[in-house]
């Protein structure tokens, strides 16, 4: 008998692809806000919800909205996971909840460990942070999984809106003074498996492609895959900007947030792709299949 799976966050970036990558091995329940909605009491919205395997990729992403919503964030990102976490603990199963590099306030200079402080700057990361910290408390199998800057085929994303902006605009910059690691949803998908029920690590863990680079670094890596593959772009180069000119940013940035996955690597023995590899082959797959 396959494990069943429930996974909440179905039309999200992550969880769309969770879902349809893991539905491979296991049985998966996707559930999304029609079924589980994070602003309302959870145990009565899962009591007949079964399963062996949680997995919360939902969560109140949009940081600027975040910086205004409070309350909200707070309740959708910290109170929930903390509902969810506490239900699977007395469940006795093992919840994964994704996590994000933004609980960091950005001031290392190296990759951070799981080990490192982390000093949220923005509502959103503080609000992520009280989930994290929550989900923990409730079980020591409950597991963080922090990734940053997503991108996969189910919903766009800023590499998307480079290349959309590239294809159509004569001029297009990112910011070089920000840097992280991207996470390929689909490399991500793999890369958890091991973690599901194999190898049950708890507490924090850190999963991204490997190496960190800049926006401006990782829109022009999409557009030159893009270039190579003949498509017809209206501009080529992008143009490196300050993140201090993002006059339109509501919510404080943190500068670098690059995840160590040493400890990923330690446990499983996977060694992620670097992160150029991974664009390279969803620039690939989408000239594919049209999009
Ligand atoms: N995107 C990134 O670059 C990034 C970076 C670091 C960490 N992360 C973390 O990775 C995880 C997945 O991110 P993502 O990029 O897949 O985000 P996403 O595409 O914005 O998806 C978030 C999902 O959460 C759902 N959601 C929001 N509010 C909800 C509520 N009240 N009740 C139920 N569902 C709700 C949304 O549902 P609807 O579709 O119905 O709106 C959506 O499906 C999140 O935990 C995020 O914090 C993301």
């Amino acid at each position: 008998m396959r494990e069943r799976i429930a996974i909440i966050g179905r039309n999200g970036r992550l969880g769309a692809a969770l879902c349809r990558e893991l539905a491979i091995h296991y049985e998966v329940l996707p559930l999304g806000r029609e079924e589980v909605d994070l602003r309302r009491p959870i145990e009565p919205q899962m009591k007949d919800i079964g399963f062996e395997l949680l997995i919360n990729a939902a969560a109140a992403t949009n940081v600027d909205w975040c910086e205004s919503h409070q309350e909200e964030a707070n309740l959708i990102n910290g109170e929930a996971v903390a509902a969810l976490a506490e239900l699977c603990a007395i469940r006795r199963v093992r919840m994964l909840h994704i996590g994000t590099d933004y609980v960091f306030d950005g001031s290392a200079t190296a990759p951070y460990e799981e080990s490192d402080l982390a000093n949220p700057i923005s509502v959103y990361g503080s609000s992520k942070l009280i989930g994290e910290q929550s989900l923990l408390r409730a079980s020591d199998q409950h597991l963080a999984i922090r990734v940053s800057w997503v991108f996969g085929p189910d919903k766009a994303s800023f590499l998307d809106f480079m290349l959309h902006r590239a294809q159509f605009e004569s001029e297009v910059c990112a910011v070089a003074d920000k840097f992280s690691a991207p996470t390929y949803t689909h490399d991500f998908c793999e890369w958890i498996r091991p973690l599901l029920f194999d190898l049950p690590a708890g507490g924090v863990m850190h999963l991204c492609n490997d190496q960190g680079c800049s926006w401006q670094e990782y829109a022009q890596c999409g557009i030159d895959t893009a270039r190579r593959l003949g498509w017809n772009l209206k501009c080529t180069i992008v143009k490196p900007i300050a993140l201090n000119s993002m006059s339109q940013f509501v919510a404080k940035r943190p500068v670098y947030t690059v995840l160590s996955t040493k400890r990923f690597f330690q446990m499983t023995g996977i060694h992620p792709r670097k992160w150029d590899e991974a664009v390279d082959e969803y620039v690939r797959a989408k000239l594919s299949a049209g999009s």
